[in-house]
Parts: C-alpha cells; structure tokens; sequence
C-alpha cells in the first residue's frame, strides 16, 4: 500500500476541526500528523485540549498528539484549516508563503483575486488560479472551500446554469445550530424559536461566492456570474443541516421535469475520478412532498450529497426548489477533504 500523506488540521479543537479528524481517520491517501489551535490549547493532548462532541471518541492515535500553536512549523506539506476567521487569514498567508498547501474553510481568503473558491464538481477549471498564486508565494498556496449553505447552492444550480441559463435566483436559508460553531448559539435563544439573523456577513456570502463559483478564470482573472442573488437567512433548532428555499428564473424556460433530469444527470470530476469522499451522486433528487428534511437526509452518501426536492413550477419565477446540506461535512470538513482529494489526483500538492 502506498504511504499516506501526513496533514495538519489547524483549529483541531472547534467544531469544524473535529470533522476533519473525524473524517481524515482511515482516509486512503492522508493521515493526521499534526495539529493546532490557540494558546488555550496549545501544549496539551488533544484528547485535554478538545471537547469532543461528535458521536463516540476521537481516533486513539490523534487523541495522543499534542496541539501545537499555528505560527510553529510544519512538517506536513498539506494542512487543513478550521481556524476562526478571526485569525485565519493572517495564519493561512503565513503558512502559504512557507510552502504549504492551506485548504481553508473560513471565509478570509475565499474572494481573494487567485485564490479558488472550489467545489471540484463545479469549477475544477479555477484551479488554473493556482499558477498565478504560486508566482505571488513562491510555491504554497490556499484553496478554499464556500461558505456552508453556498455549497448546496452552487451544487443545485450549476446543472440548471448549464441547461437553461440563470437570470436570478432568491434563496431563504434554515440553518443548524452547529453553523455557529460550538458553544455557538445560547440555547435560550434556540430552543423553541427562530433568528432571523445571521452575523458575519452569512447573507451577503449567500449573494456573491455562487456567483464567483459558477463564473469563470480566463486570461488570469475571475468574473463573476452573471445573475443576481438575494437571500435572507435563519437559524433555527436543528443540530446539523441547512435547507434551503430556492427560487430560479432562468434564461431559457424551464420545464420542472426538464429539470429534475438535469439535477438527476449531474456528475463532476470527482465522480470521473473516483476520489475517495466523492458521493457517487453529488444531487439526489426527492419525490416525496415533504423531503428534504434535516434528520432523514443530512448524512445522505456519509454527509456528501446535496437533497434536492419539490422541484416545482413558480409563478413568479418560474422554477423552485428545496436543497439540504450537511454543513459541518460537505459544508466544510468534507468539502475541504474533497477538494484536496482534487488537488492530489492533478498532482498539485507541494
Ligand atoms: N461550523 C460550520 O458549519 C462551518 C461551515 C463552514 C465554514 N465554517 C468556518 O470554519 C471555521 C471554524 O468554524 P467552527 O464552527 O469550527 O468554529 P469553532 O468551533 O469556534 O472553532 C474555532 C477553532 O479556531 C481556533 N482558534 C480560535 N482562536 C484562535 C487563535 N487566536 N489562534 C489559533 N487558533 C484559534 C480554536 O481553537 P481553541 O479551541 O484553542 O480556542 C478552534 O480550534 C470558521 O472560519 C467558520 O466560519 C464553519
């Protein structure tokens, strides 16, 4: 069996982190050599340092590892990061610039000018941003990933940008506690309500990153899409998960069944690749009237397919649809695995 790659998670011990341990054990091509996170965890195990609070206990081997500060080198050319955004720009520069590979979440570097914002069944092609970036850093580099409700939007329109063109899409978010990390939301304010407020600009990454991700990298630039996006997001009581409320006018008429065979037939690099946390459907389609919901369909293809249902006519738009994401797995951990899962099958990692 061929050696594993050795990665770094940075911000090991949050919410997003844990899923990359999670996630990264028993991965086929990487193994979690080396963590870090604050000065409050730095210096201990990880199994002190971190609250585990996903299902069960954190692998046993990464349990052991002490949790390092993230401006000390790294032996692993590859490292993920789920650092607060608080931080994560300065760091993921820094570690760029040392010759890494930073597969980021967090929003910093995301709209960046040769930085991809990739979902790898998307827009692989924006991978071509990374000649530009290298030349900047020297040879490292940072690849991000959308913002978590982003991704199941891009995912449901890209086949009907392909099929009938988009003109304008309104999107109303319902989304999981555990978007807002961990303690995250008081749950006071949770239970037995809903906030229709998200902080952190979560609206406004709704309107610009599908737009950037279903635009094009030519002649050394992105453009972004053109079609407009307005969102208005919600937290509600649900543990993971975000459902979307999806209005579609396209360019050409769009029949509902036309469509439904479109989300049905999409398939992207990962699938022609076969990479290892590709769902072998990136989009099920759902026929039952009240699907997709939250607990029956988060962990679809282990958290990595996108639930689209009620694919119906609209009056005023023309089309609509529901879509549900696993936000902390393709809406993050996953999605950043993928990608880099992308990355080693073209043979860019450093
Ligand atoms: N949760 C989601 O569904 C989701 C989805 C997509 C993207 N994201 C993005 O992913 C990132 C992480 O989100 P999360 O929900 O996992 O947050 P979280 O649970 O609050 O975890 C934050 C992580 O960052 C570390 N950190 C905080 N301040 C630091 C500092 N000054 N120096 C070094 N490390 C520091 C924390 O370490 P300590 O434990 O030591 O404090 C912790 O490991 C954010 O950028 C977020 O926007 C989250």
């Amino acid at each position: 069996m061929a050696t594993k790659i050795d990665v770094g998670v940075l911000g090991a011990t949050g919410a997003v982190g844990q899923r990359f341990v999670q996630l990264l054990d028993g991965h086929p091509l990487f193994r979690v050599a080396e963590l870090a996170a604050s000065d409050r965890s730095a210096g201990k195990p990880y199994r002190e340092a971190c609250t585990w609070r996903l299902p069960g206990q954190p692998p046993r081997d990464v349990a052991e590892l002490t949790v390092g500060t993230c401006d000390a080198p790294f032996r692993s050319r590859l490292l993920f990061s789920g650092l607060d955004s608080s931080v994560a720009g300065e760091v993921e520069d820094l570690l760029a610039a040392r010759g890494h590979a930073v597969v980021s979440n967090a929003r910093n570097h995301r709209l960046d000018p040769d930085v991809p914002l990739l979902i790898p069944e998307v827009n692989p092609r924006h991978l071509d941003a990374l000649d530009v970036q290298r030349r900047r850093t020297g040879g490292g580099y940072i690849v991000t990933n959308p913002n978590c409700g982003v991704v199941g939007l891009a995912l449901a329109l890209a086949p009907l940008q392909a099929a009938f063109g988009l003109e304008a899409v309104a999107v109303v978010t319902l989304q999981a506690l555990s978007g807002a990390g961990y303690p995250g939301v008081a749950s006071l304010d949770a239970v037995d309500n809903v906030i229709p407020y998200i902080g952190g600009g979560e609206e406004e990454k709704l309107e610009l990153e599908p737009r950037r991700i279903l635009g094009r990298f030519a002649d050394g630039r992105f453009e972004l899409a053109d079609f407009a996006v307005s969102a208005s997001v919600h937290r509600v009581a649900v543990t993971d998960g975000h459902t979307l409320a999806v209005f579609v006018r396209t360019r050409q008429r769009a029949d509902p069944d036309e469509a439904v065979r479109a989300l049905q037939a999409f398939r992207g690099e990962p699938q022609e690749r076969r990479l290892p946390s590709a769902p072998e459907r990136p989009l099920h389609v759902l026929f039952e009237p009240d699907r997709p919901q939250p607990r029956l369909d988060r962990e679809r293809e282990g958290g990595m397919a996108v639930s689209v249902g009620r694919v119906r006519a609209d009056g005023l738009f023309g089309l609509k649809l529901e879509a549900l994401v696993h936000n902390t797995i393709r809406g993050a951990a996953g999605a950043a695995i993928l990608n880099a899962e992308l990355l080693h099958a073209r043979g860019l990692l450093p």
